[in-house]
């Protein structure tokens, strides 16, 4: 069994990886009607925060590039506890981090900040769900704290 704590990370924390991939870099921009009007720094200080007060280590990355998150799911392995990825718009498309993300050993939960089953039916199919643990969509950047909270029930030693 591969130890999954990181060696900067403070003694019994362990490193969580949140992923946002396409168009997220733009959020705060981006059809603020649909998404809100919160960057992606903010989300990402407010889930290290929120990972720290769980015990938890956070590492994140976005990236509009398939092969990159692809590449980042497959650093993951053997090294971080679980996945919390916003995998954008290749949620519907994207077979290749489906088949990166059923590779992981740990839990991975797919977040989304807006409710996609409720939009056009194009974003009905998510091709992530079927290899991830759980998903929360639809409640904003609350969604990454949810995540947070079940990856903690699922990793944290009892
Ligand atoms: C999204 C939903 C996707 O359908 C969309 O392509 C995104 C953002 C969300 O967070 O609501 O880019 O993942």
């Amino acid at each position: 069994m591969p130890d999954l704590r990181s060696d900067e990370s403070p003694v019994g924390s362990l490193l969580v990886l949140l992923l946002h991939g396409p168009n997220l870099n733009l959020l705060g921009e981006r059809e603020p009607h649909v998404y809100g009007t919160t960057t992606l720094a903010d989300h990402v200080a407010t889930a290290r925060a929120c990972a720290a007060s769980l015990g938890l280590e956070l590492e994140d990355h976005q990236s509009n590039h398939e092969g990159e998150l692809i590449d980042l799911v497959h650093g993951a392995r053997g090294r971080c506890a679980a996945i919390v990825i916003n995998p954008g718009a290749f949620t519907h498309s994207s077979w290749a981090l489906h088949d990166a993300l059923a590779a992981f050993e740990g839990p991975v939960v797919e977040v989304h900040l807006s409710n996609p089953d409720a939009r056009e039916p194009w974003r009905r199919t998510s091709v992530v769900a079927p290899v991830a643990t759980g998903s929360i969509s639809g409640f904003g950047g609350i969604g990454y704290e949810l995540a947070l909270r079940a990856v903690a029930a699922r990793v944290a030693p009892t």
